[in-house]
């Protein structure tokens, strides 16, 4: 008990946490150090590429595998017809992320760029030629591409798991009881992951063992899900991970390249290498879904929400299920006392979407947000009031207490920054010095506060150093550093005494780097796993009667500085070398294992919020919109790193505005095919897009979330920010578009 004593004694201090150190692994990046997966060349290693198909739907009825073979430097062609058997039935979905894999299970085609065939060779050339040789001939039928001609169902479950409809209230009888009605249907485009690492893997086989250089945002899963395609023990596959150039949530995911790799790698005995090209990213890997949304608010005559009905259609594919959860963006956010979420499910000849950066909140609060708009115009009132008016105390439905909300400071802050007192309420009454509109316009933004079970290792080593471990991933969001931040304070060292390892999957289980949860996740296990260190530490020199801290056990110590101190007399310390010297000990190893309570996660409503300013200029003749300036103020607990929370909202932001100006994957309605899918003709902002940004901190203590009191701060920029534009498009030239990207044409 003595263990336990020192454990809840073990004070944390604030002293490294909160510095705004920079990324450990830029100058590794930025100098061209950092080994991405396809940057590994192991001996013999073959390269793989894969045809796809071209048509959307239907079969291939011939491939001419005798001229791929024939070209010099091929070494196989896997096809269908001779793709060993899987252990795992890949039209068998694996939970928890149940994904539907092509892998060459049959001849059927289901969207544009599946994979089709894989060419093996001996150099990347040799392997691009045989696949262009294949030649494939189809058997095409014609591509379901839209609502009028797709298939309409009633989904399970959305996102990964959640229940499609969620009724609080009687919406029906909100809406009637209404001084106003707003109604309207908005709509969101096909996004692609675009992350600048396309997928890729390099696949080594020793006899049933498997190791695999890949970009990965959840390794123990991932582990488990090859382990499972490939019937061996899961503890014979590694994955190394150690850098990721974006994830975005679809390199959580298990896609059919990379398991057409692995199959090759076993069945030619050498390592494999398989690279997506840009172009094929667009299908196998999962985007983000097109929506179509329908909003009806209900408003009194105070401008108070008398209902909310959130409808979205959403397009899957047409052999699986992932559903966008749009419509759920507006269960917690305005108190209403009848709100209505559902979902439709629109089955299309594409490949299945999936998460992708604010995986329902991205689209939904798009919608919403401007349905709000919409309503607070037709109230008379000002956007910012209207939202205050309509402030959630506690969450809408069930009444549960959030955990922590600091979104009226947002508001306050936010809109003192930019200041949107000085808004006029009606549209294209501001311009500029050059004759162009002006317009302002805010939205609220929100995303949930997702736990992933985690664990960790932290080692105090005789130098008076550590070693902290966990298998998570940095996908550029800076995880190195501030979980080493985390790991510093729990240990009483500063972060440049602490080595983090993370990124293979053979280090204790991170958890998963998605939903805005990494840091929370992992960081809570290594804060565990460092107070775990500290307190076996302890334990050694509350009981060495020649130590300054002997019979210290009941009243507790303090780690700082690299020494422990009695809580009771800090003059009384020893450093952990000359504890761990004296026991002659070269070091002592912490670990933990870290969840949520369920019990505090079930009593509380948990969210990180925000809300988001825009300023936009229009070409009154040209219908030309540039954002000009960005103003968001955000409250996500407490912040372990300022500068890399404020570059993780400005990333958000600068989504945000990809989502309503530029970023649209457009298919040609006649063949399924995607007509821009490269970075030259999908649109995503560059520097010259990105107008002045600013993103403020907002304090906001949380006891509940989890005991570090982190909240996510990955995805929430994008939620507030796709609104806030289009709201200030509107008030600048008073046409309301409900279509996402915002074109010229929809202003003229
Ligand atoms: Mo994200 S969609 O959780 O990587």
């Amino acid at each position: 008990m003595l263990h336990e004593t020192v454990l809840r004694q073990h004070a944390r201090h604030g002293s490294n946490a909160g510095q705004p150190l920079t990324r450990r692994d830029g100058v590794l990046k930025v100098t061209g150090r950092a080994t991405y997966a396809a940057d590994n060349h192991p001996e013999g290693m073959l390269y793989a590429v894969t045809a796809v198909s071209r048509i959307a739907r239907g079969r291939v009825t011939a491939l001419d595998v005798d001229a791929a073979r024939a070209h010099p430097g091929v070494v196989e062609v896997i096809t269908p017809a001779n793709r060993p058997p899987l252990a795992h039935d890949p039209d068998e979905k694996m939970p928890p992320f149940g994904f539907r894999v092509e892998v060459l299970q049959d001849d059927s085609v289901r969207y544009v760029n599946q994979p089709i065939a894989l060419v093996v060779a001996e150099t990347l050339e040799a392997a691009t030629e045989g696949a262009a040789l294949l030649n494939p001939q189809y058997e095409a039928e014609s591509a379901r591409t839209g609502p009028h001609n797709g298939e309409h169902f009633a989904p399970p479950a959305i996102g990964v798991g959640a229940p499609p409809r969620t009724a609080h209230g009687d919406v029906e009888a909100g809406l009637a009881a209404a001084a106003r009605v707003t109604e309207a249907e908005y709509v969101t485009p096909p996004q692609y992951h675009n992350a600048m690492e396309p997928h890729a893997v390099v696949a080594q086989w020793d006899g049933d063992r498997l190791t695999l250089d890949m970009p990965n945002q959840a390794l123990a899963l991932s582990c488990a899900s090859y382990a499972a395609y490939f019937g061996i023990p899961v503890e014979n596959v590694v994955i190394r991970s150690p850098f990721l150039g974006g994830g975005f949530g679809s390199k959580a995911i298990l896609n059919g390249p990379h398991i057409l790799a692995i199959v090759a790698a076993r069945m030619l005995n050498r390592p494999v290498k398989l690279a997506l090209t840009r172009t094929q990213m667009y299908g196998p890997v999962g985007h983000r879904g097109r929506t179509w949304q329908k909003l009806r608010i209900g408003t009194d005559s105070d401008g108070r929400l008398t209902a909310l009905h959130h409808h979205a259609l959403c397009a899957t594919s047409s052999f699986d299920e992932f559903i966008e959860p749009a419509a759920n963006a507006s269960l917690p956010l305005y108190a209403s006392p009848a709100i209505l979420s559902e979902h439709e499910a629109l089955r299309l000849d594409i490949g299945t979407p999936g998460p992708m950066r604010a995986p329902g909140e991205a689209s939904g609060s798009a919608a919403l947000e401007v349905a709000m708009d919409e309503a607070a115009e037709a109230c008379g009132m000002d956007p910012l009031a209207f939202r205050q008016a309509n402030y959630a105390e506690t969450e809408p439905g069930t009444g549960r207490p959030f955990s922590s909300k600091a979104l009226r400071e947002c508001y306050t802050e936010g809109a003192k920054r930019f200041g949107w007192s000085r808004r006029p309420l009606a549209p294209r009454t501001m311009r500029d010095e050059n004759g162009l509109l002006v317009g302002w316009g805010m939205g609220t933004a929100v995303f949930h506060c997702p736990h992933f079970p985690a664990q960790a290792r932290a080692t105090l080593r005789a130098d008076g150093s550590a070693l902290v471990e966990t298998a998570g991933a940095d996908m550029g969001q800076g995880a190195w550093t501030a979980l080493a931040q985390i790991a510093a304070e729990a240990l009483g060292l500063e972060p440049d005494q602490v080595e983090l390892r993370s990124g293979i999957s053979t280090l204790p289980d991170g958890g998963i780097a998605g939903g805005s949860g990494h840091t929370a996740s992992a960081g809570l296990a290594l804060h565990n796993a460092g107070d775990d260190a500290i307190a076996r530490l302890a334990e050694i020199a509350v009981a060495d009667p020649a130590s300054p801290l002997f019979g210290a056990g009941n009243i507790g110590v303090v780690a700082r500085n690299g020494r422990l101190h009695r809580r009771d007399d800090e003059g009384r310390s020893e450093s952990y070398s000359d504890i761990l010297a004296r026991a002659d000990r070269s070091e002592v190893i912490g670990t933990a294992k870290a969840a949520r309570d369920p019990a505090v996660a079930e009593a509380h409503a948990m969210f990180s919020h925000g809300a988001v300013f825009a300023e936009v200029k229009v070409d009154p003749d040209l219908g030309q919109v540039r954002v000009s300036r960005l103003v968001g103020a955000f409250a996500a607990g407490r912040i372990i790193n300022p500068r890399l929370v404020r570059s993780q909202y400005f990333g958000g932001m600068i989504w945000g505005l990809s989502f309503a100006l530029q970023e649209e994957a457009i298919t040609d309605r006649r063949t399924g095919r995607i007509m821009n899918a490269d970075l030259a003709e999908y649109h995503v902002p560059v520097n010259a897009d990105v107008p002045s940004l600013d993103a403020i901190l907002v304090p906001e203590d949380d006891l509940y979330v989890n005991p570090l009191g982190v909240k996510g701060v990955g995805e929430i920029g994008i939620t507030g920010t796709v609104g806030a534009i289009a709201n200030a498009v509107w008030h600048a030239t008073g046409v309301r578009v409900r279509r996402f990207p915002i074109r010229i044409e929809d202003l003229l």
